[in-house]
């Protein structure tokens, strides 16, 4: 049976991921922080691992994935509310503890495939606007600089480290950059590759974006972005594979 280890496992976006995979006769292990989120994790039919990624050495987070020996592994933390309070959970969680995660891979030398979960818009932002945002891109791209400076700059932070270290850590990896979430249900269908901010995406669609990223392994080593749209998912992620879409170079340097 193919297995995933998702890390931050008792969030939205992990959840709907679980299901999924799950659907798809996964072993999910889903790596939390905080024991209220295990009985919901089982009845989804993950196997939850207690393990708080920020008190934990790459050595112990090297332990988690060889106890597992995952196919995949999934990025899906964050600092969330926690860090509406106090913004140096960006720093702790979005930023470190992802790269503690392609470490503690790299130790762990069992699973290569990792996908993670970024934000549209983490980029360089002294370099001109990327060549396909409108107006209205640019707009929601002031805001959220704006409003979230240290969350915008721990996703580009922990995204540069994971694509300009792989020389040395050699991993299959794949950054999904979705736009805000709208809090709507499944579709089913999104936009995605250089699609810039609009419309917002529901969680359930950017699940179907990770799902999708296991089966198709000619993401690897993709950096595309992901709005709502009319393009079935499957479909909308066969174009990037295709199109080798990877917007690295253009956003981040
Ligand atoms: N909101 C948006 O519009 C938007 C848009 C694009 C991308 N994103 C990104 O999408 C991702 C998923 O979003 P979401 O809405 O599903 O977030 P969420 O519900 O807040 O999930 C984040 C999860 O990370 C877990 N986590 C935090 N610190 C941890 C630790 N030390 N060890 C283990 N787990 C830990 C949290 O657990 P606790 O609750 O126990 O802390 C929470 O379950 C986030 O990275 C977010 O930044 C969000």
């Amino acid at each position: 049976m193919p297995s995933a280890l998702i890390f931050g496992g008792s969030g939205k976006l992990a959840k709907f991921i679980t299901e999924r995979l799950v659907k798809k006769t996964y072993t999910v292990y889903s790596v939390i922080r905080r024991e209220e989120h295990i009985p919901g994790l089982y009845e989804l039919g993950a196997t939850p691992i207690i393990q708080s990624l920020e008190d934990s050495t790459v050595a112990e987070l090297a332990e988690v994935i060889k106890s597992s020996l995952p196919d995949v592994i999934i990025f899906a933390a964050g600092g969330g509310w926690r860090a509406h309070k106090d913004p140096t959970f960006n720093r702790i969680v979005d930023r470190d503890a992802a790269i503690k995660v392609f470490d503690a891979m790299v130790e762990a030398d069992c699973t290569k495939r990792i996908i993670t979960i970024s934000t549209a818009d983490a980029r360089n932002r002294s370099r001109p606007r990327p060549s396909w945002y409108n107006e209205e891109d640019q707009k929601v791209s002031d805001d959220l600089w704006t409003t979230l400076p240290r969350y915008m700059e721990a996703k580009l932070e922990a995204d540069k480290n994971l694509v300009e270290q792989n020389m040395t850590r050699t991993l299959d990896y794949t950054i999904v950059r979705p736009t805000w979430y709208n809090g709507g249900g499944w579709t089913g269908k999104i936009t995605a590759g250089r699609v810039g901010m609009s419309p917002k995406v529901s969680r359930e669609d950017v699940a179907d974006v990770f799902v999708a990223c296991i089966e198709n392994h000619d993401t690897i080593g993709l950096v595309f972005e992901v709005v709502g749209g009319d393009i079935p998912v499957g479909e909308a992620v066969r174009r990037v594979a295709e199109e080798k879409i990877n917007s690295f170079e253009e956003l981040y340097r």
